[in-house]
C-alpha cells in the first residue's frame, strides 16, 4: 500500500506550537508521509516556533500583511492552499483549532475534495461573536471535517449534540500538553535578557498576555489600567507581559504601561522561554486560549480576561476563573489572590483536564485506523 500523504497546515503561533508535536509524531510513524504547509498568517511569531521545533515547511505561503483583514487572510489562504493541494495531492489535510488559516485551509481542502482532519475540535461558547471570529471559524471547520480530534469529553459531547457521528470523533487530549512535556525543565536558563535579570526567588511574578480581537480598544485599555493599579500597590510583584506584535495591541499597552516600575513589556517570547516563565510564575492573567490549558497543568492559577471561555474544564477544576475586562473586577480578583493565601492555595494546584502528553500518538493511531492501516481504534483520553 502506498503510504498516505498527510499535509499539516497552520499559520499562527498557537497552531504551530500545538501542531509541532503532531508533525513529529507523523514523521516518526514510519508509514505516513508528513508534509507541512505554513500560511504564515503570523510571520515572526510563527518562525520562532518553527525554529525551536526544527520544522522546515515544505510550502510557505508567506501571506502576513500589516493590519490584515479577515477577508484578506481568508482569500490569500484559500488561493494559496488550493495551489499546494493541486500540486501535492495529499490524502488528508490536518488543520488546527479556530484561526482564519484553519477555516480557509479546510475550505480549500473541501473544494479540492481532500479529506480534512480537525485537531482541537468541538470547543464552543455558542456565541458567534465571542470569541470573534474563532467561534465561527471552528464551527465552519467542524462542518467540513471528515474526522474530528477532540481534546476532551466536553468537546466530544458538543459535536455529538450538533449531529456529528461519534464514530468519527476521537477524544485525544490536547497536543498543547504534549508540547509542554518537552519544553519545561527545572534547570532551564532563559534566553530573553529581561527574564535573565528577574529575581524569581524574591518576587511574585504575574505573567500577562492579552491580544484577542474582541478585547482590542477599551477592554484592553481597562486591562492595562488595572495592571497599573495592581503593580503600584505591592513591592514584591513583577508583571511580565510579552506583547503581541499586533500594532493595535502594542500601542495601548506601551502607552499605559511603558516605563512603569515593576512592569516588563517584552517582545513575544520563544516557546521554551514562555513555558518556563509560566512554570516560575505566581499567577497568570490572560485572554489566550493556550495559556488556559498550559497554566493549570503547571499548577498556576489563571484569571481569564474575557467574558466567556470555551475551556470550562479547568474552571470546573477550580484553577481558572473567568473575570472579564472590567477594570475594578480585574483588580479585585487579582488582589484576592495576592492577599489571601488560602484563596491562592485553593486555585494553585496542578490539574490535567486537557491532556496527558499523548494526544499526538492518539491522533496518529486514529489516522492509521481511518486509512485501514490498523483495525484498532485508539483508546480515548479520559
Ligand atoms: C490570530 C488568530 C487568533 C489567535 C491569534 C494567536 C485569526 C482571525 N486570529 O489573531 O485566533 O488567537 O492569532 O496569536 O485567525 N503580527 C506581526 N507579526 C506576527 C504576528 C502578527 O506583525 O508574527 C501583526 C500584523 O500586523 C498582523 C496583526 O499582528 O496584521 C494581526 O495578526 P492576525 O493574525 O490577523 O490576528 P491575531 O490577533 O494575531
Ligand atoms: N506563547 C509564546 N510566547 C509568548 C506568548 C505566548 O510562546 O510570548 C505561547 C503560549 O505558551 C501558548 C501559545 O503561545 O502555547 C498561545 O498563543 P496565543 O496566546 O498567541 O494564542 P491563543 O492561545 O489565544 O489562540
Amino acid at each position: 500500500m502506498k503510504k498516505p500523504v498527510i499535509l499539516t497546515i497552520f499559520g499562527t503561533r498557537p497552531e504551530a506550537i500545538k501542531m509541532a508535536p503532531l508533525v513529529q509524531a507523523i514523521e516518526n510513524s514510519g508509514d505516513l508521509v508528513s508534509k507541512v504547509c505554513v500560511t504564515a498568517q503570523h510571520r515572526q511569531m510563527l518562525d520562532q516556533v518553527l525554529d525551536i521545533f526544527n520544522i522546515t515547511p515544505d510550502y510557505d505561503l508567506n501571506i502576513m500583511r500589516g493590519g490584515q483583514s479577515l477577508s484578506g487572510i481568508t482569500t490569500l489562504v484559500l488561493e494559496g492552499v488550493e495551489k499546494v493541494l493541486m500540486q501535492l495531492k495529499p490524502d488528508m489535510v490536518l488543520v488546527h483549532g479556530d484561526t482564519t488559516t484553519t477555516f480557509a485551509a479546510a475550505l480549500a481542502a473541501f473544494y479540492c475534495k481532500v479529506s480534512v482532519g480537525h485537531v482541537e475540535a468541538g470547543l464552543r461558547t455558542y456565541d458567534k461573536y465571542f470569541p470573534f471570529p474563532e467561534e465561527m471559524n471552528r464551527k465552519l471547520t467542524g462542518c467540513i471535517a471528515d474526522i474530528h480530534f477532540s481534546p476532551t469529553e466536553t468537546n466530544f459531547n458538543n459535536l455529538v449534540r450538533e449531529g456529528v457521528s461519534p464514530e468519527i470523533i476521537y477524544i485525544t487530549g490536547n497536543t498543547a500538553i504534549d508540547a509542554l512535556k518537552s519544553t519545561v525543565s527545572v534547570s532551564y536558563e532563559f534566553e530573553n535578557e529581561s527574564l535573565k535579570r528577574i529575581n524569581f526567588n524574591n518576587k511574585r511574578i504575574i505573567t500577562v498576555t492579552a491580544h484577542r480581537r474582541e478585547n482590542l480598544g477599551q477592554p484592553l485599555k481597562n486591562i492595562c489600567l488595572a495592571l497599573k493599579e495592581i503593580v503600584q500597590k505591592y513591592d514584591d510583584i513583577e508583571i511580565i507581559y510579552p506583547v503581541h506584535l499586533n500594532p493595535q495591541v502594542q500601542e495601548p499597552v506601551k502607552e499605559i504601561l511603558g516605563e512603569l516600575p515593576g512592569v516588563h513589556l517584552i517582545d513575544p517570547l520563544q516557546v521554551l522561554d514562555m513555558h518556563n516563565l509560566l512554570s516560575k510564575s505566581y499567577l497568570v492573567l490572560t485572554d489566550s486560549g493556550g495559556l488556559q490549558e498550559e497554566a493549570p497543568s503547571l499548577g498556576k492559577p489563571v484569571l481569564v480576561l474575557r467574558n466567556e471561555t470555551e475551556r470550562p474544564e479547568a474552571v470546573e477544576a477550580g484553577t481558572v476563573k473567568v473575570v472579564g475586562t472590567d477594570k475594578n473586577t480585574v483588580i479585585n480578583e487579582t488582589l484576592k489572590l495576592l492577599d489571601d493565601e488560602s484563596e491562592y492555595r485553593r486555585m494553585a494546584h496542578s490539574v490535567n483536564p486537557y491532556g496527558d502528553g499523548h494526544a499526538s500518538d492518539r491522533i496518529v493511531e486514529a489516522i492509521r485506523y481511518w486509512f485501514g492501516m490498523t483495525d484498532k481504534k485508539p483508546a480515548s483520553f479520559r
